[in-house]
């Protein structure tokens, strides 16, 4: 990751700062973006020891993170941000669209009005679209560049919230455009399709119900969630050299939850239940 210039969305939430961390702990200077100023200030302490290029007033050093506050449905503002970036680092070569908006889960499509809808796609689609775009213009000038869509389970079988649910896989198939235009110019672009991962965007539910992520485990064929960091690993090889062959590529993180049914395949095969 030395020499890499990398830009992280949502970078304070539960997937966003390990992959910002992993990032930086690998060398990369990594731009470590959200919309919430708290959550950046509580972020950026734990990000700290990797600022010392920064702190001692030197120019940025391999493992520097930079804090910016940016609202990725702002098209102007994540412009903004890229230009820094060219202008005072270099060109951008990795992206991780990884920010969403948590919200209270519809229950029931009726219900779910238009502006959830348009939410939802604003940050995870537009969002996307728009740091993409950004990224590949330096990215194509450079002539290198990983870009990382952090999408979800949702995107190929329906676990709830119909809105979140199209947006995740509408960014499955701009992963796809992306990494099947911009592979001539030595740029790849990849999903990670992740299970539940054991983050803050769950605080509703666990708030509701502690045993929100032991219950949910029960559907894995796994038997468990996610940590943010394993997730967080998928991000780092997805971005480096070794996975120079994958473009194009949904990397499921799931636990074996959507490769199919446990339950059933044991009651199919005459297995009893364990349970
Ligand atoms: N947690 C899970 O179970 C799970 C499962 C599958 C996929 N994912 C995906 O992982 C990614 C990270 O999710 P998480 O669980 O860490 O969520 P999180 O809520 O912990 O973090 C999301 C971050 O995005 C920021 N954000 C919100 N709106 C923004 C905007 N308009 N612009 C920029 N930043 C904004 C928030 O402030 C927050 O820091 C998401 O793409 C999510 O869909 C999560």
């Amino acid at each position: 990751m030395q020499g890499e210039i990398a830009l992280v969305t949502g970078a304070a939430g539960g997937l966003g700062l390990p992959v910002v961390k992993r990032l930086a702990a690998q060398g990369a200077v990594v731009v470590a973006t959200d919309i919430s100023a708290s959550g950046i200030t509580e972020a950026k302490r734990s990000t700290d020891r990797f600022e010392l290029g920064a702190a001692q007033g030197t120019a940025a050093g391999n493992g520097t993170v930079y804090w910016r506050e940016l609202d990725v449905a702002d098209e102007a503002a994540v412009n903004e941000v890229f230009d820094w970036i060219a202008a005072e680092l270099g060109a951008c070569s990795i992206l991780v669209n990884n920010a969403i908006k948590p919200c209270a889960i519809p229950h029931s499509f009726i219900d779910t009005g238009l502006e959830q809808w348009r939410s939802d796609y604003s940050i995870i689609v537009e969002g996307a679209v728009s740091c993409s775009r950004a990224a590949l213009r330096q990215m194509v000038a450079a002539g290198r560049g990983s870009i990382v869509n952090i999408s979800s389970v949702n995107a190929v079988g329906f676990y709830g919230h119909p809105p979140y649910s199209a947006a995740k896989a509408a960014l499955l198939s701009l992963t796809r455009s992306i990494a099947v235009q911009y592979a001539p110019q030595g740029i790849r672009c990849n999903a990670i399709v992740p299970g539940t991962i054991k983050t803050p965007a769950w605080a509703e539910q666990v708030a509701a119900n502690p045993q929100t992520f032991e219950i949910l485990r029960q559907w894995y064929p796994s038997g468990d969630v996610a940590e943010p960091e394993q997730i967080a690993e998928l991000a780092l090889f997805l971005t480096s050299e070794q996975s120079r062959a994958v473009n194009g590529a949904s990397l499921v993180a799931d636990g074996g939850l959507t490769a199919g049914n446990l339950a059933m395949s044991r009651f199919v095969e005459g297995v009893p239940d364990p349970a």
